[in-house]
């Protein structure tokens, strides 16, 4: 999904003979219940106040025991201003730069499964690679009430 009907025109012609479906739209606005959401470098690109909202869109779309994976900017290659100097200047220069804490921090409520750098691949390999993004994968967690019910670990 994304919100820019470019970048649909451009991964539907380079997914040329693959099984992909692609949506073009507000990845906020998503319904339903997945097992797996992956976020492939729109995070970073977020303003602060809307992580509250991300957050939301997690809770309500991951189903329990689903996986949540991450691809964003180190502190490196974004920006490491401060969140509050962030609203001081215009724009988000390129991008937010997160260390491995800030991404613990702000998704605590999910369980940690990897989160590491990003392997550089070499310009003619077939597959994406870049070392200054970091690559993390999380877990929502299920638990079984006295009732054996299976539930969310969060409400
Ligand atoms: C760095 S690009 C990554 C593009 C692609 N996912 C990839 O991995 O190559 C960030 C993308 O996030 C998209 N985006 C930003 N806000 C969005 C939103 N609210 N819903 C869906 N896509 C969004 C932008 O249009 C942009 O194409």
């Amino acid at each position: 999904m994304d919100i820019s009907a470019t970048a649909i025109r451009w991964a539907t012609e380079r997914s040329e003979g693959l099984d992909v479906r692609f949506r073009h739209g507000d990845a906020f606005a998503t319904e339903g219940s997945y097992d797996l959401v992956y976020d492939s470098g729109c995070f970073h690109h977020l303003p602060p106040h809307r992580r509250i909202g991300y957050l939301a869109l997690l809770d309500r779309v991951l189903a329990p025991g689903g996986h949540f994976a991450l691809t964003c900017f180190t502190a490196e290659e974004g920006t490491a201003t401060p969140d509050a100097d962030l609203y001081r200047q215009s724009g988000l220069s390129g991008g937010v730069g997160y260390s491995p804490d800030d991404l613990r921090w702000i998704f605590q409520d999910l369980t940690e499964v990897d989160l590491r750098r990003m392997t550089e691949e070499p310009p003619d390999s077939p597959a994406f690679g870049k070392s200054f993004l970091w690559t993390a994968l999380f877990r929502k967690e299920v638990q079984r009430t006295d009732a054996g019910v299976r539930q969310a670990e969060k409400p």
